[in-house]
Order: structure tokens, then C-alpha cells, then sequence
């Protein structure tokens, strides 16, 4: 059997319907169930952020996370597949009509990805202070606590509604399959079999 870990919401509901496309029966966790067993597998339904500890771990075969969860984790999985679900870009926003003086020693960053923040920034020799934050970014430079944001950009509704604009864009993120290191080699015919099955509908749509 493998165990694979899905984000919760609505990548974990596309993910499961393309396990229905493949396999022809319904995969759906029931209710607040947070653990399904079908056809062979196990599917856990865990906070985005943790699916990389319950691979890393073992506890998990196999997981669906963003690209921009494994780059800010630095983690040592295997990037099997680009599920092509979610897209986002991680971009740096700022209040609309403001400008920055980037050669300014430490310009306040508000964000939740200190990491990726961290090595683009260093990479651009630019110093900053991170505020790190859990959530709502978009109102740190909004009441002064920070002069930017990094954060996800999805639609962009969120920047515009908050009247903030995207100043450079950072990387692109969308949800890949990872595996971890000793599933991979343990089990690794069901691990590339159900990797090609997917792989098959995530090209073919
Ligand atoms: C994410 C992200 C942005 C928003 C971007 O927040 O941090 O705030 O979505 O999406 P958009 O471009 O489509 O508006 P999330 O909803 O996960 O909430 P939180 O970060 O505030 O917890």
C-alpha cells in the first residue's frame, strides 16, 4: 500500500479526482475524515505546510505540496512530477504609487517565506530585515510594519483589493509529487507505475 499526504482543500480535491479519472472510482475523504484507504492506497489530509514532515518522516509514501513549500523547507525528497495544479507565483508587492530606494540598508520585508526572501534578496545583494507572519501579509506595509511584502499571488485579488501591486515576481510555484528517499528505492515499481499513470492524465488533462 502506499501512503500519500494531500494538502488540505481544494489541491487535495483535484488531486483526488485525478485518482478517480485513473482508477475509475471515487476518492473523496468523508466529512472531517483525515485518513481514506481505497483501492489500495492511503490518503492522508494534512496542513499544506506539513505534507513535506509526514514525507520527510516516512510517514508518508508519497505527497503533494507547492514547489514553493520544498524550496523555502529545503527539503530531501525526491521531485517526482509538476501536478500542474495550483499555480502561483511568489512575488514582491508593495503599496501601489510607492517607491523604493532599493540600495536603502534594511527594508522591512513582511512575510511567511523567510528562506526564499532571504536567498533572493542576498542573490541581489539588496539588505533587508524580515518580520516573519503567518498570514494576511498583504496589511503589513498597509500600517507601516514593513515597506514590502513577499508573498503568493494567485489571481492577484488580494494585492489589488489591499492596494498593493507586484513590484518583481520571485519564482513560479505549483503543486508537485514528491516521494520520499527509502519509498522510492523500497517501493519503487508501484511508486513509478502510479507515477505514470498520473503523469499520463496530468499531461493528456
Ligand atoms: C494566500 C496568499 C495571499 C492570497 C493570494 O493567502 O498569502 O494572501 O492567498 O491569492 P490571490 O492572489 O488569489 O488573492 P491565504 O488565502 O492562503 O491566506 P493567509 O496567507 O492570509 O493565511
Amino acid at each position: 500500500m502506499l501512503t500519500i499526504a494531500l494538502p488540505k482543500g481544494r489541491i487535495a480535491k483535484e488531486s483526488l479526482d485525478i485518482f478517480s479519472k485513473i482508477f475509475d472510482r471515487e476518492f473523496k475523504f468523508e466529512g472531517r475524515g483525515l485518513i481514506m484507504e481505497v483501492g489500495g492506497f492511503r490518503f492522508l489530509n494534512v496542513r499544506n505546510q506539513d505534507v513535506p514532515t509526514y514525507v520527510e518522516h516516512g510517514s508518508a509514501d508519497l505527497g503533494i505540496v507547492g514547489l514553493d513549500v520544498i524550496m523555502e523547507k529545503g527539503l530531501d525528497v525526491i521531485r517526482l512530477l509538476d501536478m500542474r495544479l495550483g499555480r502561483c507565483k511568489i512575488s514582491i508587492g508593495i503599496k501601489k504609487g510607492d517607491e523604493l530606494d532599493w540600495s536603502r540598508p534594511n527594508i522591512k520585508v513582511a512575510t511567511k517565506m523567510v528562506n526564499i526572501t532571504k536567498n533572493y534578496f542576498a542573490s541581489h545583494a539588496v539588505g533587508i530585515e524580515i518580520i516573519k507572519l503567518s498570514g494576511s501579509i498583504e496589511l503589513a506595509p498597509l500600517i507601516g510594519l514593513s515597506d514590502i511584502i513577499v508573498d503568493i499571488v494567485e489571481t492577484g485579488n488580494t494585492m489589488r483589493e489591499n492596494g498593493l501591486v507586484v513590484a518583481e515576481d520571485i519564482m513560479d510555484s505549483s503543486a508537485h509529487l514528491i516521494a520520499n528517499r527509502n519509498s522510492y528505492y523500497a517501493k519503487k515499481r508501484e511508486i513509478i507505475s502510479l507515477y505514470e499513470e498520473l503523469n499520463r492524465v496530468v499531461k493528456n488533462g
